[in-house]
């Protein structure tokens, strides 16, 4: 039953602090889950970390007058305070910038290439006439050969959607300065896709459980599989380990192939830093895992389809054979793809000065990181594209988290601390009472199952059902009516903070930082749920900061436990402020609503 869990967490560009639609995306789906299977006992590996190479780093380090390095450096902190901020549960955060990293990207890039699934093919590649370096296809421009359209790209024409290469587009220039580019002989590794196909359309066939619409994209894309550039004219990325390129300071590998590689590097980077280091073995090698990887829609195609074919290429299993690597074994492919679609925020333009963005740091200084967490996790995008709103926030955190579960909390712990001082004894239970006991519960198993299944939003719902009943039971029992009834009032307030318990164990993955507070308060010592540290590392000379932490000590189990009569109890604090209803209308001052035009 307790086979091990490989948490795979979806890596952000270190190109800007990241908003709250990136986070609904991979982050807070992935703790929810690694959380919950952790309180249901298994063992967890969650790794993720910053994605530092690339095009989109470059171009951001050039709009802020630093270089590359210095921008990683600089939102990689950023992004992992966050992600810290959030209460994200990573066992290991790092970066793509190490040494680790880079060797094992080159072992994966060595293992294809030995294994003829990576080769070297000569294309026309475009370059700047001024400059004498290489034009990246986004950065040209031209009309669409297809439907005429003037704007098109070297990659894409916006207008029609067609697939393009800049040397299609008629009358090219370059978006930089507008010079017209020239088209020379370049050449580069191609990731030979066709020769997996078979294999990964097989393995495709095994992943029964996946949601339809993952399963049709990706066996749709087999159909048209090409050989896939994978390295670029670029000098900030991993050097390709091949005679001769090795040294080439203009041609790295193209920053997907090395991101996704991330998750075995990290795990190893993990496992050495905990002091085992095979311990990565237990995540990745014949099955003693199961792989879930988390990300937004726009990654589904690098982890359902290129990820897996690197690693059948890796371990030699596509249709020219070939033998893994002697260092990495061969690598076990993802168990579930589990991709959020987007949070928009057309509902909350905010001044254009700021971009229409709303930042997590901003998010968490005002209203901390549960509200932003349970508001995601029950009116986030996991099915369907989902328009982030603060009037829909306000409705959330007052009638929910304030009314609804602070509430409960506190009224239930405030009664007994009064009449009681401590946990009070259950008499002679009566029906309402065992039957709020049995719903509560039976909801272990109800959104255990859902959570499993990181439906987190029926998972929540269900949860917060049985606060509901909690609730509705006290107004119905009335215990403050109770003076003349003592041990009625003792069995109530009794039953009352049992379902307390069990509720807050049920909310714990979405509600870690809270779940703390009301152990506390029902009078509970030590740690609850674990929070993630960021710490300093060093990688020979170099430090970087990293997040970690131990979640095996933590007391939370995925159960109900039965409350502990005469525990002492003090006077709650209240859990949830409440928002003040015109933030629903106006939004924060860091991200006012603009007004409609008109
Ligand atoms: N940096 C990419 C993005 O933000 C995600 C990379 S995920 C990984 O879209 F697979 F490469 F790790
Ligand atoms: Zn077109």
């Amino acid at each position: 039953m307790c086979a091990n869990v490989l948490a795979a967490v979806a890596w952000p560009y270190a190109n800007g602090p990241r908003h709250i639609g990136h986070v609904s995306g991979f982050g807070v789906p992935s703790d929810v889950f690694a959380r919950y299977m952790r309180m249901a006992g298994h063992r967890v590996l969650m790794v993720s970390g910053t994605d530092e190479h690339g095009t989109a780093i470059q171009v951001k380090a050039d709009q802020e007058g630093l270089t590359a390095r210095e921008t990683a450096d600089k939102y990689h902190g950023i992004i992992a305070a966050d992600l810290q901020g959030l209460g994200l549960s990573y066992d290991l955060y790092t970066r793509t910038t190490t040494q680790n990293h880079r060797e094992v990207v080159q072992e994966v890039f060595r293992s294809l290439h030995r294994n003829g699934y990576v080769v070297s093919q000569v294309q026309m590649g475009a370059i700047s006439p001024s400059t004498g370096r290489t034009l990246p296809d986004r950065f040209i421009e031209g009309t669409c050969p297809h439907c005429g359209y003037d704007g098109a790209r070297g990659d894409q024409c916006d207008n029609c959607g067609r697939q393009l290469d800049p040397i299609d587009l008629i009358d090219p220039r370059s978006r930089v300065n507008g010079e017209t580019p020239e088209f020379r002989e370049n050449e580069h590794f191609f990731l030979d896709l066709p020769a997996l196909a078979d294999e990964l359309g097989r393995w495709l066939d095994t992943r029964t459980d996946w949601r339809p619409n993952v399963l049709a994209f990706s066996h749709n894309l087999l159909k048209e599989l090409r050989p896939r550039a994978i390295t670029r004219d670029l000098d900030w990325g991993v050097p390709i380990p091949v005679e001769g390129w090795q040294d080439n300071d203009m041609k790295r590998i193209y920053v997907w192939f090395d991101a996704v590689i991330g998750y075995l590097s990290a795990s190893i980077e993990w496992a050495r830093r905990s002091g085992n280091p095979e311990a990565w073995k237990d995540f990745w090698h014949g099955g003693s895992a199961k792989a879930y990887y988390f990300m937004g829609k726009d990654n589904i195609v690098f982890h359902s389809v290129i990820w897996p074919a690197m690693l059948l290429g890796a371990n030699g299993q596509g249709s020219r054979g070939g033998e893994p690597s002697e260092v990495l074994g061969t690598l076990d492919l993802p168990t579930e793809i589990v991709s959020s679609e987007f949070l928009t925020m057309k509902g909350s333009k905010v001044a254009s000065s700021r971009g229409a963005s709303i930042f997590v740091g901003d998010f968490l200084r005002e209203f901390g990181p549960d509200a932003l967490r349970y508001y995601i996790a029950v009116a986030g995008p996991e099915n369907q594209d989902t328009d982030f709103t603060w009037e829909e926030f306000v409705r959330r955190i007052n009638f929910e988290l304030a009314n609804e579960w602070g509430n409960l909390v506190n009224r239930s712990i405030s009664m007994a601390h009064k009449n009681n001082g401590a946990v009070p004894p259950a008499h002679t239970l009566l029906g309402a009472d065992s039957e709020l006991l049995e719903a509560s519960r039976n909801a272990f198993d109800v959104v255990g199952q859902l959570l499993s299944q990181s439906k987190l939003k029926a998972a929540a719902t269900e949860a917060m059902r049985v606060v509901g009943l909690a609730n509705k039971y006290l107004s119905d029992m009335e215990p403050w009516k109770l003076k003349d009834d003592l041990e009625r009032r003792d069995t109530v307030l009794h039953v009352a903070l049992q379902v307390v318990q069990d509720c807050n164990t049920l909310l714990t993955p979405f509600l870690p930082h809270a779940a703390q507070k009301v152990h506390e308060a029902l009078g509970g010592t030590g740690v609850w749920a674990a929070m993630p540290e960021l710490v300093e590392v060093s990688e020979g000379e170099a430090t970087y900061p990293v997040l970690t932490g131990d979640y095996t000590q933590q007391q939370a189990t995925w159960a109900s436990t039965p409350i502990e009569v005469g525990r002492p109890l003090a006077k709650p604090s209240p859990l949830f402020a409440k928002l003040d209803e015109s933030l629903g209308q106006t939004g924060p001052s860091w991200a006012p609503i603009q007004p409609a035009e008109g």
